[in-house]
């Protein structure tokens, strides 16, 4: 499939890693578009979105909204990686992943992988223990396409939360996320949900 990834940090360059070895076409969407970054052409974000039939947001949620603005994502699946920035110290007041489907509800958004290490996200039995990997969207078919996606990763343990009201809770997760990165000083620590059948 064809694949749109906004944002070329550590996120964006992991999944456009991630993609490639499946196997699918990526094309990086920039603030400053032109060449290549890893073997991949960098483009604008529209044209980025045009080309892509799934998007990806990998950049800070502060920076998602205005990216959008014009882009083409009308029956798309829009995977949402990102958080808010403020949400690690602050009360998160509206979750990304619902500001994003209100503001283009001619997409389909799916939340996930944001509270995951960047290099796990695409490599999850490299941490060699058992991990949980959460999914929420509105549309229950774009949450499968993206659930299978993470299953040719190599997840196995993918925990469908059902709407994006989940948001809240994912996007909560990375706070935890910093606070324990910075006690720990290493980024090999993910979540596993220990529950009864
Ligand atoms: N790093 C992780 O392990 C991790 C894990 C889970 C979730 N996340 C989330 O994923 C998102 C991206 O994180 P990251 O670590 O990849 O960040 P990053 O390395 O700082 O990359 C973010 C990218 O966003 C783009 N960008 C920066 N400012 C922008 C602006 N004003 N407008 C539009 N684009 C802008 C830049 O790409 P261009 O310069 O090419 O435009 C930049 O490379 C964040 O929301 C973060 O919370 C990160």
């Amino acid at each position: 499939m064809k694949f749109g990834i906004m944002g070329t940090g550590e996120v964006g360059s992991t999944i456009a890693r991630g993609l490639q070895r499946l196997g699918h076409d990526v094309v990086l969407g920039s603030r400053s578009p032109g060449g290549e970054k890893h073997g991949l052409p960098v483009r604008s974000h529209k044209d980025a979105a045009a080309f892509g039939e799934i998007i990806v947001n990998a950049v800070h949620g502060e920076d998602a909204l205005q990216l959008f603005q014009g882009c083409a994502l009308t029956g798309k699946i829009l995977i949402d990686i990102g958080n808010y920035q403020s949400a690690i110290s602050e009360p998160l007041a509206r979750t990304l992943g619902e500001t994003l489907q209100q503001a283009f509800p001619e997409a389909r958004v799916v939340k996930t992988l944001n509270y995951i290490s960047a290099h796990l996200m695409i490599d999850p039995a490299s941490l060699g223990g058992p991990l949980t990997v959460f999914v929420a969207g509105n549309d229950a078919e774009a949450r499968d396409t993206v659930k299978s996606l993470l299953t040719a990763w190599g997840w196995q343990d993918i925990v469908d939360l059902g709407d994006l009201s989940a948001a809240r809770s994912m996007e909560n997760l990375a706070s935890l996320w910093v606070r324990f990165n910075a006690q720990a000083n290493h980024t090999n620590f993910s979540l596993a949900l220990t529950r009864k059948p």
